[in-house]
């Protein structure tokens, strides 16, 4: 009898399986997404607060942001048409040097790739940030420790033939550069690149060091 019992029980339970199951897969992967994703954004508002130099408000993603990585999340690419789009609006926020000069200290360039310092929860608000290229890029072929995320920019204005900053050959190679400082998505909608002169991170006076690190025959990254 208490075989049978249990046995009953199990078929029970077996057939509650089944059509929790069938349930699920009747789910529309798109709103479970969408519930995900605001539970997400719901713990981490109540898991974090504003602390010196970090906002929460930074949680809240820009609209190209969003695109992004809506698609990465589902596996899917953004349609050309799109990323022109992206593109476009972000090379429209694209701010020339005030005083037309785009160098400064390749020196000082060269310090600012290894700092890493700003925009964490330890920084002092106004406190200067860092470039922290070293994270992402090879710069100097003397540097030994340095991230792989983006491509190597040793010898970036060299192969590039920059010979003369002064030259009017090197100027296409020149603007690009700086755009593509003050803001990475000009040119690549979905760039993991910071938005180094878009997003305040670093000043004008501070990307013309690193122009200079790039482009200078002179600096350590084009021996
Ligand atoms: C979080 C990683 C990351 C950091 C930090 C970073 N970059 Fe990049 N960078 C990339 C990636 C990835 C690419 C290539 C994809 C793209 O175009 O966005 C790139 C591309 C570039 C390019 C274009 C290269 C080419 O051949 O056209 C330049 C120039 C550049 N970075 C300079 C810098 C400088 C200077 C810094 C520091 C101020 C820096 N990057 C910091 C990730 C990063």
């Amino acid at each position: 009898m208490r075989h049978m019992i249990s046995k009953f029980l199990c078929s029970i339970l077996g057939l509650l399986l089944v059509a929790l199951l069938s349930a699920c897969a009747d789910m529309k992967p798109e709103f479970a997404a969408q519930d995900l994703d605001r539970w997400t954004q719901e713990v981490l508002r109540r898991s974090f607060r504003d602390e010196k130099a970090v906002k929460v408000s930074i949680l809240q993603q820009d609209a190209s942001n969003k695109e992004c990585s809506t698609a990465q999340s589902r596996g899917i690419e953004l349609s050309e048409q799109k990323r022109k789009e992206i593109e476009d609006e972000n090379f429209k926020t694209v701010v020339s040097p005030e005083d037309g000069q785009y160098f400064g200290d390749f020196k000082l360039g060269e310090v600012l790739a290894q700092d890493g310092r700003g925009l964490t929860w330890s920084d002092a608000i106004g406190q200067p940030n860092g470039g922290q290229c070293y994270n992402c890029h090879q710069l100097s072929a003397k540097e030994l420790s340095y991230g792989t995320l983006g491509p190597s920019l040793y010898q970036y204005g060299k192969k590039r033939g920059v010979t003369d900053l002064k030259s009017e050959v090197s100027k296409p190679v020149i603007e690009y550069t700086w755009a593509k400082l003050w803001n990475s998505k000009s040119f690549n909608a979905c760039s993991a690149m910071p938005r180094y002169g878009d997003h305040g991170i670093l000043s004008q006076v501070q990307i013309k060091h690193l122009m200079s690190l790039l482009l200078d025959p002179r600096s350590p990254v084009n021996q």
